[in-house]
């Protein structure tokens, strides 16, 4: 497995690498990984040759700066797991690797961008997007893999990369979870002992919500999933939305691929997870 800091250093491992004829398949993560990481690189290296991941934490898509500082950052794990897993390449560029200058780039993504993680973190997909760009512009790959774990996110690349008219094929995986429910994260670390047991909990108001689907009305379902959850919580959203347009449903005809989404502080670790029907 090859690990590159630098873009040039990349660049003309992509180029070899195309001259051969290679598909490349691409996952872009900010390291700690987990099993949710590595089923994207794992599916990766089963529809293309070559599978490149970065490993990155992009500064630009924090809109809080104690977040960003206790990220966690474990870099010689993430690089085992990635050689057991397949993987060919990592690339893990520093900051001034990526951001040479300051960066000027701006995307607009309409309403997609205005509701749920838009709304409660300002600048945070526009910091997406511009790394991603850069990434996909840099490792030119066949395909990219995403987990719908941020599922708002996938929308958002999608949106990407039909604006740049990219070729790239965006492929969707589905939330790997912990034995008890729980979506996996690099932020799961943070938790305390009893906040990890609380954890769970939201991914059971959202179950709930599913199984209780045709019981109440949508807005009922949304309130009564909140009532759930401890008293630690501190919930940002539980939000029943079109799964294309991401724009809140408050009648399940508005909508053929309905989706609930949560954002939910435990302590100070936000924790986010979803659900298709
Ligand atoms: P990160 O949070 O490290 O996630 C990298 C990829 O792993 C994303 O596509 C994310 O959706 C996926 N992922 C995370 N947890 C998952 C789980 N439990 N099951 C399945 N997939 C999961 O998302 C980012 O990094 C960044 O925003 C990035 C796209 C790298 C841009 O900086």
């Amino acid at each position: 497995m090859k690990i590159f800091e630098r873009k040039a250093d990349l660049n003309q491992y992509i180029e070899d690498a195309k001259f051969d004829g290679k598909s490349i398949g691409f996952v872009p993560t900010m390291g700690a990984l987990h099993a949710g990481h590595l089923a994207l690189v794992s599916e990766a290296g089963k529809q293309c040759d070559i599978v490149v991941a970065s490993i990155f934490v992009n500064p630009i898509q924090f809109n809080n700066k104690e977040d960003l500082k206790k990220y966690p950052r474990t870099f010689e794990s993430d690089r085992e797991m990635l050689e057991k897993t397949g993987c060919d390449v990592i690339f893990f560029p520093s900051v001034e690797e990526m951001y040479p200058e300051e960066v000027e780039e701006k995307y607009n993504f309409g309403a997609l961008e205005t509701v749920m993680e838009g709304a409660a973190r300002p600048g945070h997909f526009s910091g997406v997007a511009v790394v991603v760009k850069r990434l996909f512009d840099l490792v030119h790959p066949d395909k990219a893999f995403f987990g719908k774990k941020d599922f708002q996110q996938l929308a958002i690349i999608r949106a990407l990369t039909k604006q740049m008219g990219s070729p790239i094929q965006i492929v969707g995986m589905d939330t790997v979870r912990e034995a008890d429910g729980l979506a996996m994260s690099s932020r799961n670390r943070r938790l305390s002992a009893q906040e990890r047991e609380q954890a769970v909990e939201l991914s059971q108001a959202l179950n709930f919500i599913k199984q209780n689907k045709n019981n109440f009305t949508l807005v009922q379902l949304e309130a009564n999933a909140i009532e759930k959850l401890s008293r630690n919580f501190r919930v940002e959203y539980i939000q029943i939305v079109d799964g294309h347009s991401l724009q809140s449903i408050t009648d399940w005809s508005q909508s053929n691929y309905p989706v609930v989404c949560a954002a939910a502080f435990l302590g100070d670790v936000r924790l986010i997870d979803n659900l298709e029907f």
